[in-house]
């Protein structure tokens, strides 16, 4: 037999034929849309290192979710700025919280299939801007699930489908889901935020959300992002208290972990494709050193390749435009 005997371009030829044998592709199901609420404004806010993305008026939000639904994107997870923040960050659990108003005003703009998850951790309520409870600097983990179960409880009376603990505090998932179950809201799902690194990717979201901690750094309850081992320990508990859906945060260095993850588990895996991920790509986009909508569609369709289900990801919009073209 004459050399090379298998040819491997023959599937490469034309462009339906590489259409045919793909293997991994994006769907618009796939994704999910980070949107920014914040309390009392009463006009958008660009975000200043994530070009196309601004803190909405909660009316606003409404209509974005609307919009989202007719770009075929099926959820969106929201953060909220709330116009008060105080030690214990109790403005994240009140009934009528940024979050909480809108949640229902998405509810009420007729946007019923629009899939609502939630952020739930109180970094953007505290006055310090950690994930719970300080006390001499320390941050303190029981206390803060008794904020957390209330958090939980109250995005779900206001209508959440799904509700993510993210602040990385130990039993959270437990916590939540017992204190959903209590008050009725058996329904309510939990997409974990479980293998969450203190990544230097959070830049710009913290700009956005107003959620830079005040002193020291989150490396008490976020993950070293040296330890994937770790990264399977954090999801197994979560698995075992109840998470529905686990998350791997961020994506681009951590397709490893994404990918061991699906491997171990058989539940649905999502990956967080962070603001500074995003950032990334739109300044060099803007210097014009790379095509924009190539380049999203080859990060995504690696974070999927990877082994992630799901994508939170800032580009949801931009990818529902390119793949209309
Ligand atoms: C905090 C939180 C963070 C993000 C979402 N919720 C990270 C942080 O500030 O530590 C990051 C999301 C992003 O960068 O896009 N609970
Ligand atoms: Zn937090």
């Amino acid at each position: 037999m004459s050399f090379p005997h298998l040819r491997m371009r023959r599937l490469r030829r034309t462009p339906k034929i590489r259409e045919m044998v793909r293997e991994v592709r994006i769907d618009l199901d796939d994704l999910i849309y980070p949107i920014f609420v914040e309390e009392g404004v009463d006009h958008r806010v660009p975000v200043g290192a994530m070009p196309g993305i601004f803190r909405l008026p909660v009316e606003e939000a409404a209509e974005e979710a609307r919009s989202i639904v007719s770009l075929g994107v099926p959820a969106v997870v929201l953060f909220g700025i709330p116009s008060r923040k105080d030690e214990l960050g109790s403005s994240a659990y009140d009934e009528y919280g940024v979050v909480q108003n809108t949640i229902r005003a998405i509810k009420k703009a007729a946007t019923d299939d629009l899939v609502i998850i939630t952020d739930v951790c109180l970094c953007e309520y505290t006055s310090h801007g950690h994930c719970g409870v300080v006390k001499d600097g320390k941050l303190l983990n029981d206390p803060t699930l008794e904020i957390l179960e209330k958090v939980a409880v109250s995005h779900g009376r206001a209508g959440a489908d799904v509700v993510g603990p993210s602040g990385m505090i130990d039993g959270q998932v437990g916590a939540v889901r017992r204190a959903l179950d209590n008050a009725g809201f058996e329904d309510v799902a939990i997409m974990s935020y479980s293998a969450k690194h203190a990544s230097n990717m959070y830049g710009p979201f913290r700009e956005a959300a107003g959620a830079t901690p005040q002193f020291g750094d989150r490396k008490s309850y976020q993950m070293d992002y040296s330890n994937p081992n770790e990264a399977l320990r954090e999801v197994s508990l979560d698995v075992q208290e109840g998470a529905d859906i686990v998350m791997v945060k961020p994506a681009l260095a951590y397709l490893d972990v994404i990918f061991r993850v699906k491997s171990k588990f058989d539940l649905p895996v999502a990956a967080f494709n962070v603001s500074g991920e995003y950032a990334m790509v739109k300044a060099a986009a803007e210097k014009g050193w790379i095509d924009e909508a190539k380049a999203i569609l080859e990060i995504l369709t690696g974070i999927k390749r990877a082994g992630a289900d799901m994508i939170v990801t800032y580009f949801a919009k931009d990818v529902a435009k390119i793949l209309k073209q």
